[in-house]
């Protein structure tokens, strides 16, 4: 199980500015929307409250969502009813595609904002490439954005709480992560993360979620997408960055 069903009702408060707009989030992948025709088949298999499935079919590509959670999906619904965006959602973790969607189905297939890290240690990753894999046309490309977890690891475990309140609805917000990094990188590791909404009488409002990791070097990811029959055509991962894309198109 994903998790992520408690932190669905204040995921706002987790997202940059800059993710917040469906057409925002869409135009921060411009560059490989330039790739595929505006009317791609494209799949967001972690799609979150849906902001980016959204953005591609305000596009005018055929979009179907698809994330672990329940209450993910339902945002994802609400969010597209909202636009009047015509968007497919579904329920299903990445193991499970396969039962939903033919081979080839797609010309694009994200999984971004940091998801992958979720599968189950490095069978559980493998088996989950393996099923976005499945579901590119050959040529089709599967989009993934990461944490760069040398850097988390590096930190070690620890305490980060927002030097800033996060504005979202209305409503500020402490959040605060809790780090619980394992001895080695294959072992579970834990994320907690707190939302804390303060409003001006001073109440607090709190929701948490204590989320599993199984991160993973860099050099493993392309490892583990050659395995699937992945070949990488566009990476920006650098050891002084946070964050990295990594495109990689079906052989
Ligand atoms: C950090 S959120 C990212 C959401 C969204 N892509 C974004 O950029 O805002 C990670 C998402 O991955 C989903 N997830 C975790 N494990 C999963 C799995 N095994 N199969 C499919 N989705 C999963 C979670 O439910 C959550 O919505």
């Amino acid at each position: 199980m994903s998790g992520y069903n408690a932190l669905a009702e204040v995921y706002e408060w987790l997202i940059s500015d800059a993710k917040l707009t469906p057409a925002e989030f869409a135009s921060s992948f411009d560059d490989v929307l330039d790739l595929v025709p505006s009317d791609a088949h494209v799949l967001d298999c972690s799609c979150g409250t849906g902001q980016l499935a959204v953005g591609l079919a305000g596009l005018g590509m055929h979009v179907v969502a698809t994330d672990a959670s329940e209450a993910m999906v339902r945002r994802t619904a609400e969010l597209s009813e909202q636009f009047r965006a015509s968007v497919r959602t579904v329920r299903a973790d990445w193991q499970e595609l396969p039962d939903h969607f033919d081979d080839g189905t797609f010309d694009m297939v994200f999984c971004v904002g940091n998801s992958l890290h979720h599968a189950e240690g490095a069978r559980g990753r493998v088996a989950a490439l393996e099923s976005m894999s499945r579901l590119l046309r050959r040529g089709g490309r599967l989009v993934l954005t990461s944490r760069t977890w040398e850097l988390v690891r590096a930190r070690g475990s620890r305490l980060d709480i927002s030097d800033r309140l996060v504005h979202r609805n209305g409503r500020d917000a402490v959040v605060v992560y809790r780090w619980d990094i394992a001895p080695n990188w294959e072992d579970e590791h834990h994320i907690e993360i707190a939302v804390a909404q303060v409003d001006t009488a001073g109440s607090v409002l709190a929701r948490s979620e204590l989320l599993s990791s199984w991160p993973y070097r860099y050099e493993e990811l392309e490892v583990d997408l050659h395995r699937v029959g992945l070949q990488t055509e566009m990476s920006t991962f650098n050891l002084g960055a946070e964050n990295y894309m990594v495109v990689a198109s079906k052989v």
